[in-house]
């Protein structure tokens, strides 16, 4: 997607050869109408999957996911990261470890949300590992519900996540897709010769 290629280019800041602050537009201050674009994006990609629901992760997933969620207008949930003090009983729960934060931590949606009627496009900012991912899969597949893709605003092709869910059959749809940060630079895939 070239506008959010462009933006990443202009507005992203290379930390390090892993890590992309896009802080200025995703992951703290957000363009919406950006995010209204990388929407109808996913909404195109997807259009004839039929499906019923968008599952995201807190927090950077929301607004793509709700911008997406519109343009296919179908309810967007986020797991939480969190034990929500009224959201206690009738929980789906799965682990995720955190490569880059060293943790494991519980993400939960809760079962009133998802079901065995429900074709579900996963949507999350980044694709690093794939954890975040594999997470809110396991999530779908315990609810029962069928699982059309998983759509990524930003995946650094450079790490494993990308790979693991495609060699698993998964459909995965990246917007902007990082093949290198190496040099302070972002390069992207399509940029590279193969
Ligand atoms: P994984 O799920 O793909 O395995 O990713 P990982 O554990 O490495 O990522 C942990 C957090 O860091 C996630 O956000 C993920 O979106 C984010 N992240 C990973 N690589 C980058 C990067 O290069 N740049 C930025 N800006 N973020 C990255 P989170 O902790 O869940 O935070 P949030 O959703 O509340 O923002
Ligand atoms: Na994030
Ligand atoms: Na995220």
């Amino acid at each position: 997607m070239r506008l959010l290629q462009e933006k990443i280019k202009n507005d992203g800041q290379v930390l390090s050869d892993q890590i992309l602050k896009v802080d200025s537009f995703l992951n703290h201050q957000i363009d919406p109408a950006l995010m209204l674009e990388i929407g109808k994006e996913f909404a195109k990609r997807f259009a004839n999957e039929g499906i019923t629901k968008i599952v995201t992760i807190e927090s950077s997933g929301i607004a793509p996911a709700v911008m997406t969620g519109l343009q296919l207008n179908v309810p967007v949930v986020f797991a939480r990261k969190r034990k929500s003090l009224t959201l206690t009983e009738g929980l789906i729960t799965a682990s995720v470890h955190s490569f880059t934060k060293q943790e494991t931590n519980e993400i939960s949606i809760a079962q009133k949300f998802l079901n065995a009627e429900d074709k579900v496009l996963i949507i999350d900012d980044f694709l690093a590992n794939g954890q975040a991912a594999l997470g809110l899969i396991d999530i779908v597949n315990q609810s029962g519900a069928e699982l059309a893709g998983v759509g990524i605003v930003i995946e650094k092709s450079f790490q494993d996540g990308a790979k693991m869910l495609s060699d698993q059959g998964i459909r995965v749809e990246s917007l902007a897709r990082v093949a290198s940060l190496a040099n302070g630079e972002v390069t992207f895939k399509s940029e590279k010769v193969e």
